[in-house]
């Protein structure tokens, strides 16, 4: 039987016209080789259910066709829709509703889920989604602060307008793979599904174990990651920058690996040879003794090089420390925990180190088109490097990738695919590109596949760090694709060359003009590089020029920008 939406999103259908469709089709498909084309009871019996995902670099995605593969062989006729096509008025036609989501920003929904979140937010309670009954699923990093707040406002305002929970929203961490899978079990066995079974998903990891990034079926995923030869690491900076930024090649001959541009790379690092050595010395250990770890049993040296974070202490560290709440925010890593209050020997060392969190890959936006260097994988990768209580410290694999990547010869590497962040399909339309710093990455590689592809549409991109002389990252590149007629125009904006700041977001105003004539002629605008601040201060100058150059008030700006995004042609991959 087919698992997956056998009518696809783009047909011409209401959703609840979309899933009696796939139940009957789905029927057909299941009948008896040999048998008659009436529906089989199967089918009649089938029950739909709408997976809903809310996503910014694609891991909800992921698991939401992940969900509806188990939804099937359970049963059920799963359709998958990203959150950004539903309204609130088309919820109660989603009975049956899985809702997986992550949260950005400052405990922001993705960009997908936005429109989606802020209506469910504004409307008073009622009984509006009475019909539908559902289950979130909600990603997130307890590293930041609102964790998972994106999936807990969804779940609590679809209570507040009547909807019920089936099954109880589960938070996840970075290692999210065990809490999908055991929520998705309770979710699809509470629905009621005449059709259900009461199979338990296919075992404990294939749900979610195939993982995101192995769609090309390389075998190589998150959870096998493939130990990539490094081919060069070079400073982009010259020297005198404040600012260290390294362009990173890998070879991916004969791994099957493949991406597209748009896509990140998921880097495996490990941890710098002195600060292992610090936590060991401050576990009044020597690094050789035997410790069990879920990776088996391994030397002390090696698992802290390899497997824990030795950054931002776990709550269950403090926790077995006794750290008094007031100390707690003073104490910011691993090591400045175990230099305050010294282990004592009554646990061991297993007992210890399963205290730490785990150690996790990190992501990097692509910057290199697979046409232009078959066989490569490049990023564009800043080194993290501060002083906090008078100590240097330095990000775990920024500064792996800076000082030990290639004397070590491998990384694993997997890739994180990332469908909503794409050059345009349609190669006559223009882009416009804003990615000041490392943000620059993946309109590298967009246009070299423009180029590539013999693309004839206009690109212009915007781009700026500290100083001219010093941070013009990747120049003669950009220089050459310009004069080469590919990138059409490139407005620079150097921060620190002149007394005041000059940012992307001064420059996309000065040519408000040119970059609304742009849209209108059907541009898709990007944006790359720091979440924070820049990515939002850009989004508020998207506004003003809209507003200025396209004679509209802030409402008719704010409509337009919605349709672009609607439309697909405003994406953004922030961090
Ligand atoms: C989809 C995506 C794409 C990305 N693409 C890129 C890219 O193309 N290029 C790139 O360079 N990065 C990119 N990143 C960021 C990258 O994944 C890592 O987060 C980054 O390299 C830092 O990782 P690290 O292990 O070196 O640092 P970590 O060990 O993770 O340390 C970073 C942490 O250090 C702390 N910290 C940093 N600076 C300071 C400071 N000044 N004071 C106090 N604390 C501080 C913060 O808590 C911060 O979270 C991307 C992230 C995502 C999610
Ligand atoms: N979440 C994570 O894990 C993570 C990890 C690493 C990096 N980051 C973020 O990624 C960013 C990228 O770092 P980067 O070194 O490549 O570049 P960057 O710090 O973003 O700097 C690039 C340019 O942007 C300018 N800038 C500063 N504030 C801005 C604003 N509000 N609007 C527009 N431009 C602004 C900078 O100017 P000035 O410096 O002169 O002000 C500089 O000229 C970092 O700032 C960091 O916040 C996040
Ligand atoms: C820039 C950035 C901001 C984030 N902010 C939060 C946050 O505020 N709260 C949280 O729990 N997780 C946060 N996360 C973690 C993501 O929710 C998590 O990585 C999730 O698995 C991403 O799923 P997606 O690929 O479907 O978007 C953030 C991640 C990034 C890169």
């Amino acid at each position: 039987m087919s698992t997956v939406p056998l009518i696809p999103e783009s047909a011409p259908f209401s959703p609840e016209q979309r899933a009696w469709l796939n139940g009957f089709l789905a029927g057909i498909f299941s009948r008896a080789p040999g048998g008659t084309t009436s529906v089989s009871p199967a089918a009649a019996a089938l029950t739909p259910l709408t997976i809903l995902f809310g996503s910014q670099t694609g891991t909800s995605e992921s698991l939401a066709k992940q969900a509806a593969k188990e939804a099937g062989k359970r049963g059920f006729a799963a359709t998958i829709l990203d959150v950004a096509t539903v309204t609130v008025e088309q919820l109660p036609s989603h009975s049956n509703l899985l809702l997986i989501t992550s949260t950005y920003g400052d405990g922001e929904p993705p960009d997908s889920a936005k429109a989606l979140h802020s209506a469910l937010l504004a409307a008073p309670a009622s009984g509006q989604l009475a019909a539908v009954n559902y289950s979130v699923c909600s990603l997130g990093d307890t590293n930041y602060t609102l964790f998972c707040q994106a999936g807990k406002d969804f779940d609590s305002h679809l209570e507040k307008l009547g909807a019920k929970r089936v099954s109880p929203r589960v938070d996840c961490d970075v290692d999210y793979e065990a809490a999908f899978t055991g929520w998705l079990d309770s979710a699809l066995g509470s629905f009621s599904s005449a059709g259900a079974t009461t199979t338990a998903p296919s075992s404990g990891g294939s749900t979610a174990a195939a993982g995101h990034g192995d769609e090309h079926g390389s075998g190589y995923s998150k959870k096998n990651p493939f130990p990539a030869p490094v081919l060069t690491v070079r400073n982009l900076n010259a020297a005198g920058s404040a600012k260290e930024v390294n362009h990173v090649e890998f070879d991916l001959a004969g791994s099957g690996l493949a991406y597209e541009a748009g896509d990140a790379l998921g880097v495996i690092p490990q941890n710098c040879p002195e600060l292992v050595s610090a936590v060991i010395a401050a576990l009044g250990a020597d690094g050789e003794e035997a410790i069990s770890t879920p990776e088996g049993e391994l030397p002390l040296r090696k698992a802290l090089t390899q497997h824990y974070d030795l950054g931002k202490p776990a709550p269950a560290l403090l926790d077995a420390l006794a750290i008094p709440a007031e100390t707690r925010s003073t104490l910011h890593h691993v090591i400045d925990v175990l230099r305050f209050a010294p282990p004592s020997t009554d646990k061991s060392l297993t007992q210890w180190v399963s205290c730490f969190r785990k150690l996790q890959p990190r992501l990097y936006s692509i910057s290199s088109s697979p046409k232009a260097h078959p066989g490569q994988v490049h990023l564009t990768v800043g080194a993290v490097r501060y002083e906090v209580g008078g100590l240097a410290r330095k990000g775990v694999c920024s500064t792996f990738l800076a000082e030990r990547a290639l004397a070590h010869g491998t990384a694993g590497v997997f890739v994180h695919s990332n469908k909503a962040f794409r050059p345009p399909a349609d190669l006559a339309a223009p882009m416009i590109m804003v990615g000041p710093g490392t943000g620059i990455a993946p309109f590298r590689a967009f246009l070299e596949e423009r180029a590539a592809t013999n693309a004839p549409g206009k690109n212009w991109l915007f781009f700026g760090d500290q100083k001219a002389a010093t941070d013009f990252l990747y120049r003669e590149e950009l220089e050459a694709l310009k004069s080469a007629g590919i990138l059409t125009r490139l407005d620079l904006a150097f921060s620190r060359d002149q007394k005041e700041k000059v940012y992307v977001q001064t420059r996309m105003e000065s040519a408000a003009t040119e970059l609304f004539a742009w849209l209108e002629q059907g541009a898709y605008f990007y944006v790359c590089g720091d979440a924070s601040r820049m990515a939002k201060d850009v989004d508020a100058a998207l506004h003003k020029v809209i507003e200025l150059a396209g004679g509209k008030t802030a409402g008719e700006a704010a409509a337009y920008i919605q349709a672009l995004k609607a439309a697909k042609r405003y994406q953004r991959d922030v961090y």
